[in-house]
């Protein structure tokens, strides 16, 4: 039986949900900590020239690849040749992954909010005086909390998705991405007029190119690539999959612009956020886990202290929690589109929240490792437990990020630029009267910019991981 697909119902809709799925942990704990640590403004330089080089192409590319075939991260390979399907696979099996891990850090996310909304009514429920290293490494080492919040996580997700992508994503993120927006400027504004916030401006923003010589241009380099392929959801199909609910009217290469440029927004004002206030209470800043969960938890209880600081606590991880349903959202879109159009293609019908139910539970039994080895500390499992030297969720992430994810992005970028060419992309962008404006930059991208990039992610990635 033949389905009609689902499409975004506004190009609002769609343009927050993709937003949204860009806008997420790695914007908030990532970003702002790379930033001061690898030259400040420096930094930004380096990372807005690859947006504007490498960014925008991939965008446009998978965009384009989504609408033109009008399937997901497998079908779209398979459209354009039977003999790319496993580039297709590299990237739901990334979805797979990242989400695994990503829904047990958003479940910590939203213990956390929980957590500051009891403490604003009963302080000291919550907390239990607990100082902020004491209070992660305990609930890390509980196993059974971790999996609790991240099979709520998972649920929410789930939820969302089963409704579709026009009744279920479009319609969450249109109210989340602005309720986000609004609830970071109100941290911004608490966090840039502390007494001694400027410090926090400085770390992030002042030009220091001797972080160049000290850390080497190359090392900078590849840590921005590799921060802005993954902030920007790129690599893994994500993209093609909500390109392929477009309408052939939307103007693809806006849009290509736009999401890169909103993401790299919001990174800017999740620094404003966070570094401004995690020195102005004279803390050193960290990047991770350690920044979301400890560094920032002592900004809320011991930096700003009693119901304002529970009350800005609750404020701030709510809005991480939006940011983080909202990409969880688009990872699990991935692989649910996947069996959708596999389906559709057989010619068999699909149970959108049938099958949504089952890969999350999926998902949901791949995080439980996650929650069981202490991030690497060692609990129910023993420390890193991969190969003596990655605990689970560094392991998900190698896969998935480190490999699968930059070898997507550059093959796409290949067969786009030498195979298909760009012409493709021109005629799908142009196909119901927009105009492609840049054509012979995007042709310069696919070919040569974006591959040649994509080699350094692969080289850094695996090098950040210890691979060699
Ligand atoms: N862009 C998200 C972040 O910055 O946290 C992570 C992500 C979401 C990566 C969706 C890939 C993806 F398909």
């Amino acid at each position: 039986m033949e389905q009609q697909r689902d499409q975004w119902k506004s190009k609002f809709g769609f343009l927050m949900a993709a937003v949204g799925s860009a806008v997420g942990l790695g914007n908030i704990w990532g970003f702002p900590y790379k930033m001061g640590m690898n030259g400040g403004f420096a930094f930004l330089v380096i990372y807005l020239l690859l947006v504007a080089f490498v960014g925008f192409a991939v965008m446009l590319g998978e965009l384009a690849l989504g609408r033109k075939t009008g399937q997901g991260a497998v079908g779209a390979y398979i459209a354009l040749s039977k003999k790319y399907t496993w580039i297709g696979y590299m990237g739901v099996a990334s979805g797979f992954l990242i989400l695994s891990f990503y829904s047990v850090l958003g479940g910590f996310v939203g213990k956390y909010m929980i957590s500051f909304l009891i403490e604003m009514f009963s302080p000291g429920a919550a907390f239990g005086g607990m100082g902020s290293g004491e209070f992660f490494g305990a609930f890390i080492n509980n196993a059974g909390g971790s999996i609790l919040f991240h099979f709520l996580f998972m649920i929410i997700t789930a939820v969302i998705v089963m409704g579709g992508v026009s009744g279920g994503i479009e319609k969450f993120n249109v109210v989340a991405m602005p309720a986000l927006a609004v609830m970071l400027v109100v941290v911004i504004i608490r966090s840039v007029t502390l007494p001694g916030a400027g410090a926090g401006l400085a770390f992030m923003f002042a030009p220091n190119f001797a972080a160049f010589k000290e850390i080497g241009f190359f090392n900078v380099l590849k840590t921005a690539a590799g921060q802005m392929f993954f902030s920007l959801s790129l690599g893994m199909g994500c993209m093609i999959t909500y390109g392929s609910y477009l309408s052939k009217k939307e103007d693809l290469e806006g849009s290509a612009f736009i999401i890169p440029i909103s993401d790299t927004l919001m990174a800017l004002l999740a620094g404003l956020a966070v570094m401004p206030a995690v020195f102005a209470f004279g803390m050193e800043p960290t990047g991770g886990p350690g920044l979301l969960f400890v560094t920032l938890h002592t900004v809320f209880t011991e930096g700003l202290t009693g119901f304002i600081g529970s009350l800005f606590g609750f404020i701030f991880y709510f809005l991480v929690l939006l940011a983080a349903i909202t990409s969880a959202i688009s990872l699990l879109e991935v692989c649910s589109t996947y069996i959708i159009d596999r389906n559709t293609s057989a010619g068999k019908s699909s149970n959108r929240k049938t099958i949504t139910g089952i890969l999350a539970f999926i998902i949901f039994l791949i995080g439980i490792p996650v929650c069981m080895d202490g991030l690497g500390g060692g609990n129910i499992i023993g420390a890193n437990f991969w190969f003596g030297k990655w605990c689970f969720l560094d392991f998900y992430d190698l896969i998935s990020e480190g490999i699968f994810m930059p070898l997507g992005a550059m093959l796409m970028s290949i067969i786009i630029g030498w195979v298909i060419k760009t012409k493709v992309i021109k005629d799908e962008a142009e196909i119901e009267g927009n105009k492609l404006k840049f054509y012979k930059f995007w042709e310069i991208c696919f070919k040569f910019v974006v591959p040649i990039v994509m080699v350094v992610v692969l080289i850094g990635q695996l090098q950040g991981f210890g691979i060699f």
